[in-house]
């Protein structure tokens, strides 16, 4: 009878592979309700002559059953390890994949000197929409709709009412709104205009600059201006204001710097004039002052903007303004 139940286990086992199907073969055989168990149980039934012996041998039968699974646990565990070395193998001597870093687009980092000259003069960082109401954009900076000055800007008309902001002066009117005077902010960002060749991207940079307190003067706007060219290009680069329009300053200027290639001699790049124009700028309009609900009488100041591609090309000597948005990773390690 034992040898037979031995017999029968020994079959069972021999075909187990995995840990699971193992512990359903011990629950068959030594569970609570497992065939050694019950035998185990029965042995009160039987003579008390009959019982040592009989216990003696059932006894003997679970050990072997418990070593065999024991055995099997092992040599499944073992199994399942050299199977994972197997198929988990790492090859550390393989050189590892190159992860290319980026570097800082040079347009960035102008952008970034140009913000952190101006925060050293103690203005403040603004920012407004890119998608930006005709209001702010045009009307509200003395451009009226149909006016022909609207020519100088080529813009994207998302409805009559929504334009793509073609420069960063609407946030002159929203930083205004925001705040009562005095104020003192640049504001840096993104513009776009119709427009695409060699010097001209439908996209580009502009940092805006605004200050309006009491009794500010021309020659303050022209402090500011000239301190920054000298931190940007170096000191003694020689600076002239020209007389121009805009809309919503008056007097308006354009700033000019000597030609830094060419040291003002003449050459291709400032068109033989020894000059290189970099910056609009002027007096606020009280036109745009009273759009905002400034008093006129009490409060003056004055506005300037830059384009920062033009800057760039300028300090980095590059002549087409394309290659900042050409994203070839050569050109960009060069900064
Ligand atoms: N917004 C003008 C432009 O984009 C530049 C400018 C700004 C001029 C502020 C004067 C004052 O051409």
């Amino acid at each position: 009878m034992l040898e037979e139940i031995k017999e029968k286990f020994s079959k069972d086992i021999a075909s187990i592979t995995s840990l699971s199907d193992l512990n359903d073969l011990r629950v068959k055989y030594l569970g609570k309700k497992g065939i050694i168990t019950s035998y185990l149980k029965s042995l009160s039934t039987v003579t008390p002559e009959e019982r040592p012996v009989l216990g003696k041998v059932l006894n003997e039968t679970k050990l072997y059953i418990e070593r065999a699974i024991l055995a099997k646990e092992n040599s499944i565990k073992e199994f399942e390890l050299s199977n994972k070395i197997k198929t988990e193998y790492i090859d550390i001597t393989v050189p590892g994949k190159f992860v290319a870093p980026g570097t800082e687009h040079p347009l960035n980092k102008i952008l970034n000197e140009v913000v952190d000259i101006f925060v050293k003069m103690g203005f403040n960082v603004e920012e407004g929409p890119e998608v930006e109401l005709d209001y702010f954009n045009f009307e509200a900076l003395n451009i009226p709709k149909d006016h022909p000055a609207r020519d100088m800007q080529d813009t994207f008309y998302i409805t009559d009412e929504i334009v793509l902001r073609t420069h960063t002066s609407p946030v002159q009117i929203r930083g205004m709104i925001k705040r009562k005077p005095p104020v003192r902010f640049i504001a840096p960002g993104k513009v776009y205009r119709c427009d695409a060749d060699i010097s001209h991207t439908p996209m580009f940079h502009q940092v805006e600059g605004l200050m309006i307190d009491e009794n500010i003067s021309f020659s303050n706007l022209k402090g500011i201006l000239i301190s920054f060219i000298h931190m940007m290009f170096g000191e003694g680069v020689p600076v002239r204001f020209r007389p121009s329009f805009f809309p919503f300053t008056e007097p308006s200027a354009e700033v000019d710097m000597g030609c830094i290639l060419c040291k003002g001699i003449g050459c291709r790049v400032c068109k033989q004039s020894g000059w290189l124009e970099i910056l609009g700028a002027g007096m606020v309009h009280p036109v745009v002052l009273e759009n905002v609900g400034y008093d006129t009488e009490r409060y003056n100041g004055f506005a300037f903007g830059m384009g920062i591609e033009r800057i760039a090309m300028l300090k980095y000597q590059i002549d087409d303004i394309r290659l900042f948005f050409e994203n070839d990773i050569r050109f960009l390690r060069q900064f």
